[in-house]
C-alpha cells in the first residue's frame, strides 16, 4: 500500500489522531498529554491510505541542537507488518532533511522488536540506552509550607564545567534530556536553562536539569541527574511538591546501578520504557 503523508491540522484531525492512538492502546500516553502532544511538535504527520482513511501518525520536533526528534509513531494495529511504519518514518526523516536538519533521533523501548527491526531500514541505529523511572509525588497537606530544597545554578561557566565533568551525562553519550526528548547540549540552550532556573543543586551534592510539562498546571516534573547525591531522590520529590507536580519522571543512563535507592524512595521503572534506546541517523 502506498501511503500519503501530510501535516495534520490541529482541531480538524484531532479525532482521527486520537482514534489511532486509542486503537494502539486505550491508555496511550499522548491521550493524557494532548495539549503537550501539539505544543511540543514542529509538525504532526497523518498517514492515509489511497482512499484517504487515516492509518498512521507520527510527530517531529526540531530540538535546540537543530536535530529532528521523531516520536509517537503509530500504525493502525490491523495494518502493521506491511511496510507502512517504514514509509511513514522515512517520510518524517525526509521532511526533517527538507527543513535543513541533518540528524534525526527517537526514543523507543529496547523491547520494541518491530521498531528495532524497522529503524535500521531508515538508517537509524542505537546511540545510547536510557532508563526512565517514575514516582508519584506524595500529596501535600493543604496548609503545609515547604522550604525550597535546592538552588539554581546562576553562572554559565559553572554550569558548563558541571556538564563537562558529569559522568551521568557522559554515560548518556553526552545527550541531555528534555521532556522525553534528547539532544546535544548547546551554549544558548544551557543559557536558557540557567535563565529558567532549571539546572539546580542541593546541599548533598546532587544536581539536575528539570522540566515541567506546564508550570503550575501540569503534572510531571521530568528530571535528568547531572550529579548524584545521597539525598537526591528525596529532594526531587520535595521539589516536585513545591512546584505542584504529581509525578517525577527520571531520565538515567541505562547503567545507572541505582535501582535499590530508586525503589526505596518510591520510584518504579516506567511501564513503557524501563530501558529505552535512543536511535540516531543522518537524514540525507
Ligand atoms: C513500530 C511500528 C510503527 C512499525 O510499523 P509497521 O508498519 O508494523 O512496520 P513495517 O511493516 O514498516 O516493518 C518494518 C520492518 O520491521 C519488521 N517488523 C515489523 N513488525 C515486526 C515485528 N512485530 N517483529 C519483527 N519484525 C517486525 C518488518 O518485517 C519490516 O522488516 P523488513 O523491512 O525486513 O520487511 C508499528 O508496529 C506500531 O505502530 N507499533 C506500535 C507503536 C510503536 O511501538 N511505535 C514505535 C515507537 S514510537
Amino acid at each position: 500500500m502506498a501511503l500519503k503523508v501530510r501535516p495534520a491540522v490541529q482541531g480538524t484531525d484531532d479525532a482521527a489522531l486520537r482514534a489511532l492512538c486509542r486503537a494502539h492502546d486505550p491508555d496511550d500516553y499522548p491521550l493524557r498529554y494532548w495539549r503537550w502532544f501539539w505544543q511540543t511538535a514542529t509538525e504532526v504527520l497523518l498517514a492515509t491510505d489511497g482512499s484517504g482513511t487515516p492509518v498512521g501518525l507520527c510527530r517531529r520536533t526540531t530540538l535546540p541542537d537543530r536535530s529532528s526528534w521523531i516520536a509517537t509513531i503509530r500504525i493502525h494495529p490491523q495494518l502493521r507488518g506491511q511496510g507502512l511504519g517504514r514509509q511513514l518514518t522515512a517520510a518524517a526523516v525526509e521532511r526533517s532533511h527538507d527543513d535543513g536538519l541533518t540528524t534525526a533521533r527517537l526514543l523507543t523501548s529496547t523491547g520494541n522488536i518491530a521498531t528495532a527491526t524497522m529503524l535500521p531500514r531508515v538508517g537509524m541505529h542505537v546511540r545510547t540506552n536510557v532508563a526512565v523511572w517514575h514516582a508519584q509525588v506524595p500529596a501535600l497537606p493543604p496548609q503545609a509550607s515547604l522550604q525550597e530544597p535546592s538552588r539554581p545554578l546562576e553562572s554559565l561557566q559553572e554550569a558548563t564545567r558541571l556538564l563537562g565533568t558529569s559522568s551521568w551525562i557522559q554515560r548518556s553519550s553526552g545527550l541531555v534530556a528534555g521532556w522525553y526528548v534528547m539532544h546535544e547540549p548547546t551554549g544558548p540552550w544551557l543559557q536558557r536553562m540557567i535563565e529558567g532556573r532549571a539546572l539546580r543543586q542541593e546541599e548533598g551534592g546532587g544536581a539536575w536539569f528539570e522540566w515541567e510539562l506546564d508550570r503550575g498546571r501540569g503534572q510531571v516534573l521530568a528530571v535528568q541527574p547531572v550529579q548524584w547525591g545521597s539525598r537526591l531522590l528525596q529532594v526531587l520529590l520535595r521539589r516536585a511538591q513545591l512546584v505542584r507536580q504529581q509525578e517525577v519522571h527520571l531520565f538515567l543512563p541505562a547503567d545507572h546501578h541505582r535501582a535499590l535507592a530508586l525503589e526505596g524512595a518510591g520510584f518504579h521503572p516506567s511501564p513503557w520504557a524501563n530501558i529505552g534506546a535512543i536511535y540516531q541517523g543522518r537524514t540525507g
